[in-house]
């Protein structure tokens, strides 16, 4: 079976959704931000602030291929700025994986960003995190399938509507 890998920004609702993903069709799920905290012993968020973005990135890359080879996540709950590196994408594509951009609007992402307990370095501010979101959309568009998420959506019509177009 491809890899999934579920892409889209901050507070989308990746983890979320990939979970259930991997639940029902009974395969492992791996966040690759869990994993590479696991594997560092720093979040991404630590790594970003002490080491900077880049050397997160190289982080994360390296992560991604570890994961993709090691050929055990059925599906891939990406960090939000995984896929805006072309080098991933690549990956990504070599692999063989479907990518899903969950698009939900920004207005949801930010209230979700700032009411979480977790620290996002890239997302401090409602600006900051409007001007990152509106950068990556052309990106995110690259993905496989797109799912557009509504503001009421539930986690039950988004796995639906993912399950039918990966059934196609
Ligand atoms: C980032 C998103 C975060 C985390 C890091 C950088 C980004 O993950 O990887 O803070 O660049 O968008 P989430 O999308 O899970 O918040």
């Amino acid at each position: 079976m491809r890899p999934i890998v579920i892409t889209g920004f901050m507070g989308c609702g990746k983890s979320k959704v990939a979970q259930e993903l991997a639940q029902r069709r009974n395969v492992a799920m791996v966040d690759l931000d869990e994993w590479i905290t696991a594997r560092v012993g720093r979040s991404p968020a630590e790594l970003i602030t002490e080491d900077g973005e880049a050397a997160f990135r190289e982080i994360e890359s390296n992560a991604l291929r570890e994961l993709l080879q090691a050929n055990e996540a059925g599906v891939i709950a990406l960090g939000g700025g995984a896929w805006i590196e072309k080098q991933n994408r690549d990956l990504i594509d070599q692999f063989s994986c479907i990518s899903v951009w969950l698009d939900t609007p920004f207005a949801i992402c930010w209230e979700r960003i700032a009411a979480s307990e977790e620290d996002r370095p890239l997302g401090r501010t409602r600006d900051q995190a409007q001007t990152l979101y509106q950068f990556r959309r052309p990106i995110y568009q690259l993905a496989s399938i797109h799912i557009q998420m509504s503001d009421d959506e539930t986690l039950d019509s988004v796995l639906a509507r993912i399950e039918s177009v990966l059934s196609m």
